[in-house]
């Protein structure tokens, strides 16, 4: 009935259905300065990002639901911390948001290509994806659609991902808030790569990212009405606005998702404490020194990560990470810093996993004229501990507890601006942990958890400090 009462309506509504793109006339260069610029006659337009900032633009229209597609040629070579981001986003602290975006890698490096849906500002539905050519060697055609029942993210006419209206078991689906597309290219070297580890390369600048071809099949919403029939597209039967995966397309997002799909928050039932827990010394102040054992938690199944740290007088970035070779979670451990004026050693259950020597006679900073305390926390850190945010804590699980036990304190007690040891510095108990070094097996047992766990060592990252390593790296 509705069905023919709007069926009269349906060409006169017809949807914009734009055949030559032309940026000039649909979209609005909104930040970066110049670096964002519409050429050739609207045909073309390219996004940059250089130290000072990156850039962006958002579609004229609003859309509620729609098919839009984007050419895209993603930044070449080195594009380790940019992030290229396509995506529809309505406005207001409960939106609701469609994400494509693209991390930059290394050069030869695959870019990942990251997906995600809002429903009134709640996300967690994040799949990611390498893709199957090179995304930065000519165009490709990323589409979104999306109509009441579906959201499929195309690649080249290949879907990769439908999110289906779920409503029918309780989830959340974007259909109330009209949204606008928005595209930019920024810096995200902080959380992109690897955890912040991976720097963006400022001599590769400006980076570009181009665009051609954009298309917006689209209910276009304006004045609080929607360009389509009764606002949510009955009547247009068989286009996208109803569209759906047919089994050949289904059998090729099958293929993507097996050969191609490196996460799946849908695979991920057991999502595990996010959290943080640090044990550390410390001693106040601006110019503090500080020893840190820090654990950052993951999902269930996939391995923590044990982070060590020194400052001297407020300076670290003396990071070396490690898996640990057991299921931390399961029983106690025994973390043990060992902090004696001519080294600090970081030990699990016995087992010595890193040695950070008292270089002073190369010029490197080493702590020992200020008393420390030790500390310990657990905390929420899901917007950077884990894969720069992207998974978050399932407070469905909380309280998360830590537990701890067997604390020993062997130590020069700092009292009253006087230690408890001998002259302040150890010197006279011989033989104990104030002289401690690494014995030959002992250092054996240190090699092979470097050789085997370690992931990240500031002194192999020659990205990272450009104007060569720094000293002690060499000396040990
Ligand atoms: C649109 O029309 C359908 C029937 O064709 C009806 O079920 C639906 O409630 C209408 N939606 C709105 C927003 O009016
Ligand atoms: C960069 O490439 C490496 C090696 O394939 C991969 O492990 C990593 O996830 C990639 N990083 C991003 C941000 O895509
Ligand atoms: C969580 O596990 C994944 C998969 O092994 C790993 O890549 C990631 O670095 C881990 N994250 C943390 C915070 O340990
Ligand atoms: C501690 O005693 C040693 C000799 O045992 C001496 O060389 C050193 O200077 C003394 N240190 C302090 C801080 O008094």
């Amino acid at each position: 009935m509705a069905h023919s009462y709007f069926l009269p309506l349906f060409i006169s509504l017809i949807v914009i259905s734009s055949v030559s793109a032309n940026f000039q006339r649909d979209v609005e260069i909104t930040w970066g300065d110049g670096r964002g610029q519409i050429k050739n006659n609207g045909e073309l337009l390219t996004l940059s990002l250089d130290k000072s900032s990156g850039s962006g633009f958002q579609s004229k229209n609003e859309y509620l639901f729609g098919k839009i597609d984007m050419q895209m040629k993603l930044v070449p070579g080195n594009s380790a911390g940019t992030v290229t981001t396509l995506y529809l986003k309505s406005p207001g602290t409960t939106w609701d948001e469609i994400d494509f975006e693209f991390l930059g890698n290394l050069s030869g490096d695959p870019y990942t290509l990251h997906t995600n849906v809002y429903t009134q500002g709640k996300g967690d539905k994040e799949q990611q994806f390498k893709l199957w050519f090179d995304p930065t060697a000519d165009f490709h055609t990323y589409t979104i659609l999306w109509n009441p029942q579906r959201i499929i993210f195309t690649v080249d006419g290949t879907p990769i991902r439908e999110f289906k209206n779920m409503e029918s078991v309780g989830t959340l689906f974007p259909k109330n808030q009209p949204m606008r597309m928005y595209s930019s290219l920024w810096n995200a070297d902080d959380w992109a790569t690897r955890g912040g580890l991976v720097k963006t390369d400022w001599s590769k600048a400006p980076f570009t990212a181009s665009y051609r071809g954009f298309n917006q099949e689209a209910c276009v919403w304006s004045n609080g009405k929607s360009s389509c029939p009764n606002g949510s597209g009955q009547g247009t039967t068989g286009s996208w606005l109803s569209q759906e995966l047919d089994s050949t397309a289904q059998e090729r997002m099958r293929w993507v998702q097996k050969n191609y799909m490196i996460y799946n928050y849908c695979t991920d039932t057991k999502r595990f404490p996010q959290v943080y827990l640090f044990v550390k010394l410390k001693s106040p102040g601006t110019t503090w020194d500080e020893i840190d054992f820090e654990f950052l938690g993951n999902l269930s199944g996939d391995p923590y990560t044990l982070h060590t740290n020194v400052y001297t007088q407020g300076k670290g970035d003396k990071e070396q990470q490690f898996k640990l070779w057991f299921d931390p979670t399961a029983d106690f451990h025994t973390y043990t810093i060992l902090w004696n004026p001519q080294r600090i050693i970081f030990t699990v259950d016995g087992t010595p996993i890193r040695e950070f020597k008292n270089m002073e006679s190369v010029g490197t900073l080493f702590p020992k004229n200020q008393p420390m305390r030790m500390y310990s926390s657990l905390w929420n850190a899901d917007d950077w501990a884990t894969r720069g945010g992207l998974v978050k804590t399932d407070w469905s699980k909380a309280p998360f507890t830590a537990s701890y036990r067997g604390f020993n304190q062997e130590a020069c007690v700092w009292s009253n601006g006087k230690s408890s040891c001998p002259n302040g510095s150890g010197q006279g108990t011989t033989g104990s942990w104030l002289s401690q070094e690494l014995d030959s097996t002992a250092q054996e047992r240190m090699r092979w958890v470097q050789k085997n766990y370690m992931i990240y060592n500031y002194c192999t990252d020659t990205k990272r400090f450009p104007q060569g390593l720094p000293k002690e790296c060499f000396a040990a």
